[in-house]
Parts: C-alpha cells; sequence; structure tokens
C-alpha cells in the first residue's frame, strides 16, 4: 500500500466532494442573480451582495466562502468579495461559448435521478428523457444554446458541401430530436428563405419550441411536432440530428427513415459530442463530464426504447460512421470540431 498515493486520492474526492456541492452552489448563483450582481461590481460585502437580489444576508455569506473556496470568486480580504471578469462571462453570459451554466443545471437536474438510474442497473430497464427533472431540459437548451449562436451559422454550416447556397436561396430541413428548439430557431433567424420543421419524442419539450418560436418571431417559417425520430413525416433538404443520435434506441433505424424522407442531393448533419474511439482517449475532463451525463441521461433513453442501441454521449466518430454505414449512407466526413463536439457532413 504506497500511503502518499491513498492521501492523494483522499484529497481529490475530497475535492470532488466540494464540486458536487459547488454544483448546487452554481445553480442558486445563477437563479437568484448572484453572479449577475456581482459581474464588474469590483469586491463587495456579503450585506453589499444580499442588498443588490434583495436576499438575506446569512446565506448570501455562507455562499460566498463556499464559492472562493472552491475557487469560483475570489476572496478580496476585508470581507469583501469578487467575481472576476473571466469568470463572470462563463457564468452570466449566455451568448458566449464560454458559457458553462446550463451544463450545471443539467448535471443537478440529471442528479435528482439518481436513485432511479442506482435501480435500473440492476433491472436494466430504461428512463425516457422526459421522466427526468424539468431542469434537465431546460438545462440542456441553455447547455447547447452558446454552441449552436457561436458556431452553427458561422462555421458547422459552410463546413458541409452546398448547403449554405442552398439555405439561403430556400430550402426544407428537419430538426430531430430538437429538444426546446434552440437549434432550430437559430437557423431560422440566420436563413429566412428556408423552412424548418422540429420533431421531438417528448410532448413538454415540443411545447416549449413553440412557445419559444412564437417569441423569437419565425413562427411563420417553424414548426414543431412530437414524433420519435422514426416517424418523421415530409421530405427534406438537410436533416439534423443535433446533440441527440447517440440518445436514440434505434440510431440506425433513425438514420434510415432520414434517408428515406431526405430529397435528392440532401445533406444529413449530425453533430455529436467530442469523443475519441478509445475509452483510454476519453478519459479527460470532458470525458468525465460527458460520461456522467451519459450515465444518467443518455444511456437510460436508449434503453427506454426499442433497440436498446446505446451508443453512449461517447461513441466516437468510429462508431458513428458504423451506425451510418449500416444505415446506407456511405458518404460520411467529419467537417469541423470545437471541444465539445464533432461535426459529421453523410449521404447516401
Ligand atoms: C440531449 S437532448 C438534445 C436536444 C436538442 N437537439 C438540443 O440540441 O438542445 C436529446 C433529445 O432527443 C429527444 N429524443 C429522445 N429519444 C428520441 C426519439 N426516439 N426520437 C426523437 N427524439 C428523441 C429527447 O426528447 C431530447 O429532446
Amino acid at each position: 500500500m504506497d500511503e502518499t498515493k491513498l492521501m492523494d486520492f483522499v484529497h481529490k474526492a475530497v475535492s470532488d466532494v466540494g464540486s458536487v456541492l459547488a454544483g448546487s452552489m452554481v445553480v442558486i448563483g445563477d437563479r437568484l442573480g448572484l453572479y449577475r450582481a456581482m459581474a464588474g461590481a469590483g469586491p463587495i460585502t456579503p450585506e453589499e451582495l444580499a442588498s443588490r437580489i434583495g436576499a438575506t444576508e446569512r446565506y448570501v455569506r455562507e455562499w460566498l466562502g463556499a464559492q472562493a473556496a472552491a475557487g469560483y470568486v475570489v476572496y478580496a480580504g476585508d470581507g469583501r468579495y469578487e467575481l472576476p471578469d473571466e469568470h463572470a462571462i462563463p457564468l452570466t453570459d449566455e451568448t458566449s461559448p464560454a458559457c458553462v451554466i446550463g451544463a450545471f443545471e443539467t448535471a443537478l437536474g440529471a442528479a435528482q435521478a439518481t436513485d432511479r438510474i442506482a435501480d435500473a442497473f440492476m433491472n436494466g430497464e430504461g428512463v425516457f428523457w422526459g421522466d427526468h427533472d424539468p431542469h434537465v431540459h431546460t438545462g440542456c437548451e441553455r447547455f447547447f444554446r452558446p454552441g449552436y449562436v457561436n458556431f452553427l451559422s458561422q462555421a458547422w454550416i459552410p463546413a458541409l458541401d452546398g448547403v449554405e447556397e442552398r439555405l439561403r436561396t430556400g430550402i426544407r430541413v428537419a430538426d430531430v430530436g430538437c429538444g426546446h428548439g434552440a437549434s432550430t430557431i437559430h437557423l431560422a433567424t440566420q436563413y429566412p428563405e428556408s423552412t424548418f420543421v422540429g420533431f421531438d419524442a417528448h410532448g413538454a419539450s415540443v411545447e416549449a419550441a413553440r412557445k419559444r418560436t412564437a417569441e423569437s418571431g419565425v413562427g411563420d417559417r417553424v414548426t414543431f411536432q412530437q414524433a420519435t425520430a422514426k416517424e418523421i413525416e415530409g421530405q427534406f433538404d438537410l436533416i439534423a440530428f443535433f446533440d441527440c443520435l447517440h440518445d436514440l434506441g434505434d440510431p440506425v433505424g433513425a438514420l434510415v427513415a432520414a434517408r428515406d424522407h431526405l430529397t435528392d442531393g440532401g445533406t444529413i448533419l449530425i453533430v455529436e459530442p467530442m469523443a475519441g474511439d478509445r475509452v483510454e482517449d476519453n478519459l479527460n475532463p470532458i470525458g468525465a463530464a460527458y460520461y456522467g451525463f451519459s450515465t444518467l441521461l443518455c444511456t437510460p433513453n436508449s434503453l427506454s426504447q426499442e433497440v436498446k442501441a446505446a451508443l453512449g454521449a461517447q461513441a466516437g466518430e468510429a462508431r458513428l460512421r458504423a451506425v451510418a454505414a449500416d444505415a446506407g449512407l456511405s458518404q460520411f466526413r467529419r467537417v469541423a470540431e470545437t471541444p465539445f463536439n464533432i461535426v459529421i457532413e453523410a449521404r447516401p
């Protein structure tokens, strides 16, 4: 027994206990506007911060202690705390690709299902996405939207062969597994000549997507339908799967359906979590987050549906290529990537 190694691990584990609790602290900081009140405010006392948001000072002081110990805010001395600008952006700016708020909301929502998922380990049952705490659904929307807003029309669409031009001229687009429609609505705002249909198996997500669309003023060209990936209706020139193919029980069946509903010369766009092909490629902080999300959310969802392929959020490009080939998509190419995503173009 190497005592040093043992103590190193205990220190790491205790720090992870702080991280688990930091998740709750971050969601509280976001929900109550604590971070927004601290952004740009310079060193501030718990009393000042509490009065800015109308909260109870004693809670705010304890929260600041936890946040300073975890390195989210800085203790400036003299009973004052500061949120550095470099921390304020990831914690408050939902237009920035650096925004992490949605990931925390998703993680905390997903953790509500811990008991249920532990049971599922033993009975082998799945858990449908829609049966999770609603913070999973709003958190996911907030987690992914900054990526769509910053990369979709700027980098991912232009990387596809000939698609940008066609979107500008006016084509029909399907967004399969659209969730709250963050990608659908963003595409609609960028390409005003095209029309969009979002499909999702979860009724409440479809309702939320309709509400967001009405608020965003693109309702004349965007519709949503509650349907599984294999039940989509209509013919489309572009069919997109944003961060959802690996969640599906039958990803091959979903891509076969997409192929059947694709016009001649059409394109399938698949955006998936960043991952290498081997477990050892993913043993890093992004892999730790995605394997965790996958254990609580993606794998249980797939196991709740027919075929139960359970690709997992860290499937990797080679596995995705094999799925596409099984669905008769012989053209498959990685066209872009970010630290969090792989972007793939596929065609029959
Ligand atoms: C990780 S979320 C991604 C949502 C959305 N694409 C986004 O980027 O915000 C996965 C989505 O797939 C949906 N889903 C799960 N199984 C499905 C199925 N068989 N057919 C269609 N949608 C499904 C879920 O309801 C959920 O909205």
